[in-house]
Parts: structure tokens; sequence; C-alpha cells
């Protein structure tokens, strides 16, 4: 009974893509503030900064980094000794810079390239809840790391003209990684971002994507709220640049709505 107990107390470690191949349409500032939110809800949780872009890693207010995600995935460096803390409570990352540019050339002669991330992965102590991964705007081999790596799929939509377009080329990824590389990958939600309730297009948009997606999308939209673009420059979360704002009240309640999906 008591083996029993302590294997139930083990932490379940999820792992979470947050992917959309096309730019612009909230996936960072998803990544920063709901893992920022999670933690604010005391869920231990780590971010990996899988985009060359690395705005993850200055949203969550870290500049040069000194060893990043690239040293991992080409094995100069152990993944611990990458993992830094942030100034969000509870949030940990793995840094990402330019140097993950030209990784896709070095890696072409390398073999099952698309699991270098998820070898690494269980090294990591198992305290984090949740582990979340920002993907760049493209099907790179980083993002097929990423979703290889993963347990789920966290799907940002921008409420924009042409919302749906790129919806089922972006389906046919995640279908074709099911079949071969991740049969396990599971749609953790749809997500509304930039949500303006001025406009009918925003809620032309909101029906279209519930008639396609149905119970998968959350019920937390995110509304279209400056003071979500202004934080990134303070290298602060929405949780703490302004924890009243429309946009920390969104991801606050996006972050209810994960932990409270994981206990069904
Ligand atoms: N809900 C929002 N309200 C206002 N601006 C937003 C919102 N979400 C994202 N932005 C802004 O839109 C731009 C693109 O968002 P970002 O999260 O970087 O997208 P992606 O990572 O998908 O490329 C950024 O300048 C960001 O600050
Ligand atoms: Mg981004």
């Amino acid at each position: 009974m008591k083996i029993f107990d302590a294997f139930k107390k083990k932490k379940e470690m999820r792992v979470i893509s947050v992917f959309n191949q096309k730019g612009g349409v909230g996936k960072t500032t998803t990544v920063v503030n709901l893992a920022s939110a999670l933690g604010f809800n005391k869920k231990k949780v780590l971010v990996i900064d899988m985009d060359p872009q690395g705005n993850s890693t200055s949203g969550l207010g870290v500049e040069e980094p000194e060893v990043t995600i690239y040293d991992v995935l080409t094995h100069e460096k152990e993944i611990n000794d990458t993992i830094i803390h942030t100034k969000s409570k509870n949030v940990d990352l793995i840094p990402a810079n330019a140097d993950l540019c030209g990784l896709e050339i070095e890696l072409l002669s390398v073999d099952k390239k698309e699991y270098l991330l998820k070898e690494e992965l269980p090294k990591i102590p198992e305290n984090y809840d949740f582990i979340i991964i920002d993907c760049p705007p493209s099907l790179s081999v980083l993002s097929i790391n990423s979703l290889v790596s993963s347990h789920s799929v966290l799907i940002p939509i921008q409420c924009e003209y042409y919302a749906l377009e790129g919806v089922s080329q972006l389906m046919n990824t995640v279908n074709i990684i099911r079949k071969g590389l991740n049969p396990e990958l599971e749609i953790e939600g749809v997500l509304l971002t930039m949500y303006d309730s001025r406009n009918n297009l925003s809620e032309d948009v909101k029906n279209e994507t519930e008639n396609y997606f149905k119970d998968k999308l959350f019920d937390t939209v995110i509304p279209r709220n400056i003071r979500l673009a202004e934080a990134p420059s303070f290298g602060e979360s929405i949780i703490y640049y302004d924890k009243n704002s429309k946009g920390a009240i969104a991801y606050l309640s996006l972050a209810k709505e994960l932990i409270k999906n994981r206990r069904k």
C-alpha cells in the first residue's frame, strides 16, 4: 500500500509544444504568460525556447544567455547545466539564441535527428509539472523535435482574416507526426488569441474555430491587450507587469483550465 502511495505521488510531467507554423499568432506570448501563470498557481514549469529568435528567452527577462538549447542538441552541454531560474516565480528556462539558426544544416548527416530533444528530456529531474516548448514559425527540424518530445500540442490561432488558413496544413503535420514519430501526441487545446470584442470578425473567427475544433477549443479567449505587447520589452510576464490587465486575467484563466484538464 505504501509503495502504491509513493508511486501515486510521483509527479507526472506534462510536455506541451506551443505550435503553429504561422508567425505572429501569439505562440511566444502564450508560452511566457501561460508559464508564468502556471508558476503563479504553484506549478513548477520549465520553458524550453526552441526558436532561434529567442523571444521567450528575452520575454522571461534573460538577455545574452551563455548556454542554450543549441548546446544541448549538439551534445556540447548536459541539459541540466543549461537550465536557469527566471524572475517569474516557479518558472525555469532553457534559453535560445541565434546559434540555433544553423542547426538544421549542421544536422543534415546526423542520424535520428528528430529525437535529439526527446532523448535529453528524461535526464531532467522530475520536479516539473509542465514543460512548455516555444516552437519556431516553421516546420523545421526544431518544430519536429518539439512535437516528437511532447505529450500534446497547444495551438494558438489569431483572430484575423484567413485565421483558419494553414490550419489544415497544421493538422496534417500533427497527423504525420502521430502516424510515425510520436503516436501519443494529443491536442491539448486550441487557443484564440488577439480577440477584439469590438470587431465582428473576431466573433466570426470564434464561431468558425468552434465548428472546426469543437470541444478542443479552450473556453478562455485571449483578448487583444496592449499590456501583453508591452510586457516583453521589460523582460516581464504580464502576471508581474500588470496583474490586473485583461491579458493577465486571461492567461491566469487559461492556466486554471489547463490544470483542471489534467485532473480529468
Ligand atoms: N493578445 C495580444 N494582444 C496584443 N498584442 C499581442 C497579443 N498576443 C501577441 N501580441 C503581439 O503580437 C506579436 C506577435 O506575437 P508572438 O507571441 O511573438 O507571436 P509568435 O510567437 O506566434 O510569432 C508580438 O508583438 C506580441 O507582442
Ligand atoms: Mg515566437
